[in-house]
């Protein structure tokens, strides 16, 4: 059943992410108790990385209710910019940096899209990954929660104005073009998100405000506006906004 999504409108960035880190945490918790694991899809872009930071203090838990065992928890991406992890548009290389290199977390825990490869094989491999995590008759898993961002034309993970909207391969090699960020990415596609249990956009700042009123008030444009083809079928689809960012809603 598709519910309504929901906007929570935070004064800054640093106010969403200490929310976005205590709801991150309580989710993870909830899902570890459930089904034994947390399976979560990290974003690229600039607006996630105050989020990160954050969850990079949360010291494994103990016996107690707060913090998380990170050992429970599975790391996987919505889009990767085909580049060497070290350089600074790489979406693994920049949450390693931040976040797994400050926790006690197994790398088998880490499943990142091999950027080294050639796009089209990267996104195969990808593809392989999923399917280790799969919930039957789906070839993928239901994740438990993924992170998105928008870009200011609208796209989100590497789906991009103009792209085909209905894709029935779970990951994607494209070539994109937006602001100086390199072009080729794989990315997964909306038939694997829509899948997920919760799908929170991270949407902050001025320059954002018109595509979010067009993405969440306007037409239902989903080739122009591809934030829109992320529509969960049986999760909680939920925007985390500053004021900046909504200020025309
Ligand atoms: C990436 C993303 C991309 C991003 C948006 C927003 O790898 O860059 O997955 O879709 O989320 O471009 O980026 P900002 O948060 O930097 O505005």
């Amino acid at each position: 059943m598709k519910s309504k999504p929901s906007v929570q409108t935070f004064i800054n960035i640093d106010e969403l992410s200490d929310s976005a880190k205590r709801s991150f945490i309580e989710i993870a918790n909830e899902a570890i108790k459930a089904r034994g694991r947390f399976l979560t899809v990290l974003s690229g872009g600039f607006t996630p990385i105050k989020l990160y930071e954050k969850l990079a203090q949360e010291k494994p838990a103990l016996s107690n209710v707060e913090g998380l065992d990170w050992t429970c928890v599975h790391f996987f991406w919505g889009d990767e910019r085909c580049v060497s992890v070290d350089d600074s548009g790489n979406n693994y290389g920049m949450a390693k940096k931040i976040l797994f290199d400050q926790i006690a977390i197994p790398d088998s825990n880490i499943h990142r899209i091999l950027s080294e490869l050639e796009p089209a094989e990267a996104a195969k491999d990808y593809a392989d990954t999923l399917k280790g995590f799969s919930e039957p008759p789906l070839e993928w898993p239901r994740f438990d929660l993924v992170l998105l961002g928008m870009g200011e034309d609208g796209h989100t993970a590497a789906l991009f104005p103009g792209s085909p909207v209905d894709v029935h391969t779970p990951t994607l090699a494209v070539t994109a073009i937006y602001q100086d960020r390199p072009a080729n990415r794989v990315t997964l596609t909306p038939i694997v998100f829509n899948q997920a249990r919760e799908i929170w956009f991270l949407v902050t700042g001025n320059g954002k405000a018109t595509m979010l009123h067009k993405v969440l008030k306007g037409e239902h444009k989903p080739d122009v506006y591809p934030a829109q083809r992320i529509q969960p079928v049986n999760g909680n689809l939920v925007w985390m906004i500053d004021e900046a960012a909504g200020r025309l809603l």
